[in-house]
Parts: structure tokens; sequence; C-alpha cells
């Protein structure tokens, strides 16, 4: 299948990207490389410099796509409420353009990288897709708004989808053959492995006070490959059928981020330094969701997500990273 990934140079895109191929699909990226970068280009797939932005462009990319995976987008929590223009025009704008040029060319189906944010403070724990949605962050917003967005195009132009809603994705792909860094990361694993390279000085633990086992915050930690092969499961899921579904990529379990501190000092041997700061406003204790509807309906179980494989696969390209 001829299958165009925005947002296909990034980190999970380039992930994505690689099964596609190994699967025999197609892939054609394309990005705008405002931050992917041309080396998480996978050999054998067509590259497309382009902006979700431009109707023009977009639509010259459709030419001959059966289905749209549509990565792209601006990713951080924190940026994303002191520059909510930024996000309204990236997420928002960039997906509704996309979605109209996809009516024009006659595609769909899509497939829609939403998030974890959509959710808010967890009200139940494991979260369901069926969770109250309240996000916390105008990032949650634009994604919120993207699915339902997603759904009036289902209704009235019978546009097929699946939305993943991606926990945290974590780890590198256990080939070792993508191996592009996230640049100024935002999340704790890139962050915990800079300082084991020594190119930041200490990994911050923001509050150590919440009730949970050890007092550190918890997340549901996923392996980007398996995030990939989630999208493999969702086109044969188009294929086989004529509905949309939203589903959760998660493992079900917690992690703290003591533990992850743990485990990386352990993996790398490196005793980096690590503070205690206050917690951060609106981050809850725990966040973990259960990810039973993906096994049921898709047939998709993660299978590189302990945190053993994470820790190593990241590890692994951190150094072949590393600066002489
Ligand atoms: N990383 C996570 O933990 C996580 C969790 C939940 C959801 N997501 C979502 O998954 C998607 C991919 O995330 P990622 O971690 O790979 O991020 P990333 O920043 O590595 O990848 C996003 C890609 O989109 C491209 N892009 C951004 N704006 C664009 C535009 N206007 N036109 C064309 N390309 C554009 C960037 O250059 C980049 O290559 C994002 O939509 C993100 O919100 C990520």
């Amino acid at each position: 299948m001829r299958i165009l990934v925005t947002g296909g140079a990034g980190y999970i895109g380039s992930h994505v990207v690689k099964q596609l191929l190994r699967a025999g699909h197609q892939p054609v990226v394309f990005d705008n490389l405002s931050v992917g970068t041309l080396d998480n280009v996978i050999t054998g797939a067509e590259f497309i410099e382009g902006d979700i932005l431009s109707p023009t462009q977009v639509l010259a990319a459709l030419e001959g796509i059966e289905v749209v995976i549509h990565l792209a987008g601006l990713k951080a929590v924190g940026e994303s409420m002191t520059h909510p223009a930024k996000y309204a025009w990236n997420n928002l704008v960039g997906s509704i353009t996309l979605l109209n040029a996809m009516i024009e060319a006659g595609v769909k189906k899509i497939i829609f990288s939403s998030s974890a944010a959509v959710y808010g403070e967890p009200i139940e724990l494991p979260m369901k897709e069926d969770h109250p949605t309240k996000p916390l962050s105008f990032y949650g917003h634009t994604k919120l708004e993207v699915e339902k967005l997603l759904a009036w195009y289902d209704q009235l132009s019978g546009i097929k989808f699946v939305v993943f809603r991606y926990f945290n994705a974590v780890g590198y792909d256990p080939d070792g053959d993508i191996k592009g860094l996230e640049r100024a990361p935002q999340n704790l694993l890139p962050i915990i492995f800079e300082a084991v390279m020594g190119w930041r000085d200490k990994v911050t633990i923001f509050g150590d006070n919440y009730p949970t086992a050890d007092g550190t915050g918890v997340r549901d930690y996923i392996h980007v490959s398996d995030l990939a092969s989630g999208h493999l499961k969702a086109l044969e899921y188009l294929d086989k059928n004529n509905n949309s579904l939203t589903v959760n990529l998660a493992t079900g379990q917690g992690t703290s981020v003591a533990e992850i501190i743990k485990a990386v000092k352990q993996e790398s041997g490196v005793d980096f330094k690590v503070e205690i700061g206050p917690p951060r406003p609106g981050d809850p204790a725990q966040i973990f969701a259960s990810a039973d509807k993906a096994g049921a309906v898709l047939g998709w179980q993660p299978v590189f997500s302990d945190m053993a494989t994470i820790v190593k696969t990241t590890f692994r390209a951190y150094e072949q990273n590393k600066k002489n």
C-alpha cells in the first residue's frame, strides 16, 4: 500500500516507516523538517519536504495514496501553554488542511497520533478509552479537538480513522537502525540519557512526595517499536472494516521516575547526579492505561516495552551519537 506518513522524519514516524517498509508497504514521508531530520528518513522510503499547513503541497503529496498516517505536529506540553497560537496552527489548522485535502483527493483512511494528554487528571486507573476527557494542557486540547473533527469528517465525508492515544513513547529501534536523537528533549528518558552522556550535569525529579510506592511520579512507558507495530494492525483493521476506532497504545503498567533512574544507572554504569525539585503544577501522581481494547480489537500486544529493553535500546542510540 502507498501510505503518506506526515511527520515521518520524527522520532515515532521513523520507527513507523521502518515497519511499513518491512511489511512491504510504500511509505511516503511528508515532513517540514522543523523537528525531524533527513537522517531519520529510512532508506527505501520516498521523502517529500512539505508542510501540512500548505493545501497545495499536501494535495500534491496525496497523489496515489491509499492511507494517511498523521504524526506531524508539535508535542511540547509546556510550550503549548506559553505559545498556544503555534499549536493551534500546527496541530489544529494543519490537521484540518490535511483532512480537507484528503476529501479533495478521495483518500478515505487515516491513522492519527493522539495522546494520553486528552484525558487530563485520572479519575480511574488504569485509564480506559471511555475515561472522561478534560485536557490539562493546550497540547492535549489540540489532540482532543482533532479527534472530534475526525468523528465529523467520518460522519459527513466517510473518512474512516484509527485514533491512537499514545502513552509515553520511549526506546529506540531494537536493530539499531534509527538513531536520530530528540533535540532539546522535554521527556524523562532522553533527559536522563543526556546526563549519562555528560551532556547535562544533573537530572531533576519533580516531586518525591506523591502518594506512590516510592514517592515519585508514575507513568506508562511504551516502546516506540510497539507503537509502530500498532500502525500495521490499524492498517489491517481499516482494510477489513468500514468503521472508525479510538484506542490507547499503552502497557497497562506504571513505572516510577525513581525506578527508571535506577535501571538506567545499572545499565549504563554511570552514577549521574540526581536532585529533587518541586512537583510541577498539574502533574498527576500516576498515569497508566488499559491496552485491553487494542489487544481485543486489533490483536496488538506490546513486546519491547519491558524497562530492560527500553533502557538498552535507548542507551545504544545515545552511544551511537557520542560526541568525540
Ligand atoms: N513522543 C511521545 O511520547 C508522544 C506521545 C503522544 C503523542 N505523540 C504524538 O505523536 C506524534 C509524533 O511524535 P514524535 O515524538 O515522533 O515527535 P517528533 O517531533 O519527533 O515528530 C513530529 C514530526 O512532525 C514534523 N512536523 C511538525 N510540524 C509539521 C508541519 N506543519 N508540517 C510537516 N511536518 C511537521 C516534525 O518535523 C517532526 O519530524 C506527534 O503528533 C505527537 O504529538 C507523541
